[in-house]
């Protein structure tokens, strides 16, 4: 059954921008948001940074300073007892709100961008991001590879009973708290990222790079969306154009030599995302694209792009981005397939619109 979300919908892309996609692995589509939802995201922001944070004052850059480790601890602290994290989370130039699973922020980006999503990623093959019921609680399925089981231990803590490996078969319902990592059952975004300014440089090596997760799973097209106005190198996604086919390609190879994402033992990694060889060689022969725009502004991006948050240089920026993964239903990518990249193809799991766009 289609699903049609209750909030208007941003206009597809045209056959260009779908080439653009393609060829780049990403696309920038400026000031796209409803700018009333923006406002109210941002008010909200500003609500509970004054409960968590009250030094500093919406109306005073100067106070935008970053979160001391003290601060860090006394927020890491106030955990919810539903379960998940904390509301404010942060540490030096980093923090982060995890409101992913809220109706209103789930209107704002994931579900407007909805028709988007299915053009791209094919009509009724993605997961609805419903969000919290009543009780706070998120349901919705997830493919329990290791790293998934990594990633619900570290943000729900091991005391949840989650075995250390995975089974690496579709739970189709995996509840979660709201405050959790909704993101794993494609219930929510990773609710607000934000990067104070003056943060310090990622420097040669740009630090903190990497291509998200593994390459097997159900995660295929991401965005970030900001709820701000957010000017050139104030903190930005920032992109390796291309680099998604060339990482997608390494890493299933990995893959099918037997190494996991997840093998951290190894010395050589494929596919661990932040030091492959491809990744050293694509810093080498490719220059990074800061994103920008104004508030609204979203980057859709290929789920296994090379990326990073770009350094905040400005002086009265804060960065704040909301980013959220559309996952292929079982229905539609059996647990076979998303184990697999059978013919080798990039594009397999992509609408026939896509798959048709020629970038050559
Ligand atoms: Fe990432």
């Amino acid at each position: 059954m289609t699903t049609i979300p209750a909030v208007d919908q941003i206009a597809p892309l045209t056959s260009d921008q779908v080439v653009q996609f393609k060829r780049d692995g990403y696309l920038v589509l400026p000031g796209v948001l409803d700018p009333e939802r923006c406002r109210s995201a941002r008010d909200k922001m500003w609500e509970t940074l004054a409960d968590g944070l009250p030094r500093m004052k919406r109306d005073d850059p100067a106070t935008w300073g970053p979160i001391s480790d003290e601060e860090s601890e006394r927020l890491a602290a106030k955990r919810p007892s539903g379960g998940g994290e904390p509301l404010l989370g942060g540490k030096g130039h980093r923090f982060y709100i995890r409101n992913g699973a809220e109706q209103d922020m789930l209107d704002l980006s994931p579900r407007a961008l909805w028709r988007i999503a299915e053009q791209l990623m094919g009509a009724d093959t993605v997961v609805w991001p419903e969000g919290a019921d009543e009780s706070g609680m998120t349901t919705g399925p997830c493919l329990m590879s290791d790293d998934a089981v990594g990633g619900l231990v570290s943000h729900m803590g091991d005391r949840m009973g989650w075995p250390e490996k995975g089974t690496f078969e579709t739970e189709d319902a995996l509840k979660l708290p709201k405050n959790g990592p909704v993101w794993l059952n494609g219930q929510g975004s990773r609710g607000l990222y934000c990067t104070l300014p003056n943060s310090p440089s990622p420097g040669p090596e740009y630090r903190g790079s990497h291509s998200d997760g593994a390459c097997y799973g159900r995660w295929r097209l991401q965005f970030a969306a900001y709820i701000d106005d957010l000017p050139p190198n104030s903190g930005g996604f920032t992109v390796w154009p291309g680099s998604h086919t060339r990482i997608w390609d390494e890493q299933w190879e990995a893959y099918k030599e037997g190494e996991k994402h997840t093998d951290k033992h190894l010395t050589d990694r494929k596919a661990g995302g932040y030091s492959d060889a491809v990744i050293g060689q694509i810093k080498v022969d490719t220059k990074p694209v800061d994103t920008h725009g104004p508030a609204g502004s979203v980057v859709l991006w290929h789920t296994k792009i090379l990326h990073m948050a770009g350094q905040n240089c400005s002086d009265d920026v804060i960065r704040q981005a909301t980013i959220y993964g559309y996952l292929k239903t079982r229905a539609a990518l059996s647990d076979e397939l998303a184990l697999d990249n059978a013919g080798g193809d990039a594009w397999r799991d992509w609408s026939d619109e896509l798959r048709a766009a020629s970038i050559d």
